[in-house]
């Protein structure tokens, strides 16, 4: 049985000037599945994330569901289901926290300003589903209603990041990449994460994760790259990856 993968990338590659980040990177990640991409400080992890959503000029090709979207840009690609959180704190400080969430709903939540003019009753009541929507998302994703009339920066560090993963996913993704979600994070929260990727594992969304945090890749990833100076050392099960030999000489032998 063949599948179409979520999200397929071939040989993408990244420059910076005479600087080759990332060379000769190929990966899939079917629909429910997580991919970890991991790798030292350097090793290309966030120009991968940067290539693949084309925010970096890039060799390679992308595939979004079976679909070459290589020629799509990237304001185009969030419409074809691929999603992905933005620097971690990319918030509307002077929204509440339920209103950053509606405005990243856009249609789905917000009415038209002729509807409530002319229909002022069915408008307000669209905007109380839409709030409950939002609302619905926000707890579903780890931040609590104690916080949704909050403004971001208000509410604890590690609800702002389960924030920005809530506000990246928005209304649904086939595909949602999140670069480092775990950064800063500690125990509890860090299983609050785990948790939650691995619900949206089963909703049957595909993941792509980069991260530094072995612990937390080796929990929820199904298969894992591991870039080494922008090369893809190895592509394999977590229980591989864990004993590659070269792996281990890029993390352990190699001083930072
Ligand atoms: N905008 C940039 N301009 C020049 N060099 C960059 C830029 N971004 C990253 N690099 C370099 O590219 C390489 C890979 O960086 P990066 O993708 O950020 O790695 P990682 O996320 O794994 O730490 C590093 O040598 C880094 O210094
Ligand atoms: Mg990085």
């Amino acid at each position: 049985m063949t599948t179409t993968a979520a999200l397929r990338v071939e040989g993408l590659g990244v420059r910076y000037g005479a600087l080759v980040a990332l060379e000769g990177v190929s990966w899939e990640v079917q629909p429910g599945e997580l991919l970890g991409i991991i790798g030292p400080n350097g090793a290309g992890k966030s120009s991968c994330y940067e290539a693949v959503t084309a925010m970096v000029a890039r060799q390679g090709r992308v595939f979004l569901g079976g679909m070459d979207v290589t020629e799509v840009p990237p304001y185009g690609l969030a419409g074809r289901g691929l999603k992905r959180a933005f620097q971690q704190n990319a918030f509307f400080d002077d929204l509440s926290v339920l209103d950053n969430m509606m405005a990243v709903l856009g249609g789905v939540a917000y009415s038209g300003l002729l509807a409530s003019i002319v229909t002022p009753r069915a408008a307000a009541r669209r905007r109380d589903e839409a709030a409950r929507f939002a609302a619905g998302q926000l707890e579903r994703f780890g931040v609590p209603a104690a916080y949704h009339a909050l403004s971001p920066k208000e509410i604890p560090y590690g609800v702002q990041r389960m924030l920005s993963i809530a506000l990246a996913f928005g209304d649904g993704a086939e595909v949602l990449m999140l670069d480092e979600p775990a950064a800063g994070l500690g125990g509890e929260d860090m299983a609050r994460l785990v948790a939650l990727l691995s619900d949206l594992k089963k909703e049957g969304v595909a993941l792509v994760v980069i991260e530094h945090h072995m612990d937390l890749i080796m929990a929820v990833a199904n298969r894992i790259c591991v870039l080494d100076l922008g090369r893809q050392l190895a592509l394999g099960l977590p229980s591989e990856i864990q004993h590659d030999e070269r792996v281990l000489e890029a993390y352990l032998g190699r001083k930072q």
